[in-house]
């Protein structure tokens, strides 16, 4: 059994969340999702605008994801490879360019996928915020 683990904050759900949870998911057989914590999206100076039990509650929802755990900081990972015996993890191509995650491959694969073009949790909160 192959088990893949994300991270994000996954606010106001859409499709380019959708997206990369289905392909997330293609990669193994077991999508284990961390899901920043409202605390933790502070500390980044992030407020979303659905709460955690919300958001968790709309992605233990999707057909892909097997398992939602928080995210609390930026040093669990290598806790989290190890607990759930991760085999891949998957991380938006926003990240690809930067050496911030390469420390992870001495755990596990790394995958960085495409986001969705055209779509984003800003985006649809300045498109309401302006109606
Ligand atoms: N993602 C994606 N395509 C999009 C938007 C997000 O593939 N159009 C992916 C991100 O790369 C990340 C995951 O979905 O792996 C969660 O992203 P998150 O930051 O929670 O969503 P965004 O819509 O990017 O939110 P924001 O605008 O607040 O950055």
């Amino acid at each position: 059994m192959r088990r893949v683990l994300t991270y994000g904050t996954f606010d106001l759900l859409h499709y380019g969340h959708i997206n990369l949870l289905k392909r997330a998911k293609a990669l193994g057989d077991y999508l284990i999702v961390a899901l920043s914590t409202d605390e933790f999206n502070a500390l980044k100076g992030k407020k979303a605008y659905h709460n955690y039990a919300t958001r968790k509650m709309m992605l233990e929802a999707v057909r892909y994801v097997d398992l939602v755990i928080p995210e609390n900081n930026w040093e669990q990972k290598i806790d989290d490879i190890k607990k759930y015996d991760v085999d891949i993890v998957v991380m938006g191509s926003d990240w690809a360019d930067s050496d911030r995650f390469r420390y992870l491959e001495q755990y596990c694969s790394l995958v960085f996928l495409e986001r969705t073009k055209g779509i984003s949790t800003t985006q649809i909160k300045d498109t309401l915020g302006n109606r």
